[in-house]
């Protein structure tokens, strides 16, 4: 369980983290901050590349960030994305694409949250196992523990 300061410090670290984005070719802004078991957050945004498929989304940028520090288990992670100057009333919801939700199952608590939203006021809440990657694949189908 994370209280409500903790997931507002989340969603404003996912912000903060999106205006770092290197994202000439979409424009599309996206920030992640990932906390860990730890205590500990890590951020993330999109890089571009070039040769497109060569970039990476946020989520998987701030995962690849956690688990180089050390860190093998997420409690929640929040995202923000937004087009570069977008106007506030034109803010979606930024959900992750697949490959980050594979990616970040790997390392997935048993209650992951996933946070995403518009602003630190302004986010909605879903349980990952149950919600955002049900029926899924992970380490234990292996029987390796992570
Ligand atoms: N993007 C993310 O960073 N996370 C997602 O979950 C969806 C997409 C990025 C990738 C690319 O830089 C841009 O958004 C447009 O797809």
């Amino acid at each position: 369980m994370i209280d409500l300061e903790k997931e507002q410090e989340l969603m404003s670290l996912a912000i903060g983290a999106s205006q770092k984005s290197y994202s000439p070719y979409s424009n599309f802004q996206v920030g992640a901050a990932i906390l860990c078991d730890s205590g500990k957050i890590f951020t993330g945004t999109n890089v571009e590349n070039a040769s497109y498929g060569g970039g990476i989304c946020a989520e998987r940028s701030a995962a690849v960030t956690a688990v180089s520090q050390g860190e093998r288990k997420f409690l929640a992670v929040a995202i923000f994305g937004s087009f570069k100057d977008a106007k506030e009333d034109g803010l979606q919801y930024a959900f992750p694409c697949g490959i980050c939700r594979q990616f970040l199952r790997e390392f997935a608590s048993k209650d992951m949250l996933v946070l995403v939203g518009t602003s630190v006021e302004d986010y909605k809440k879903f349980s990952f196992h149950d919600e955002i990657l049900p029926h899924s694949f992970g380490p234990e189908d292996l029987k390796v523990e992570v």
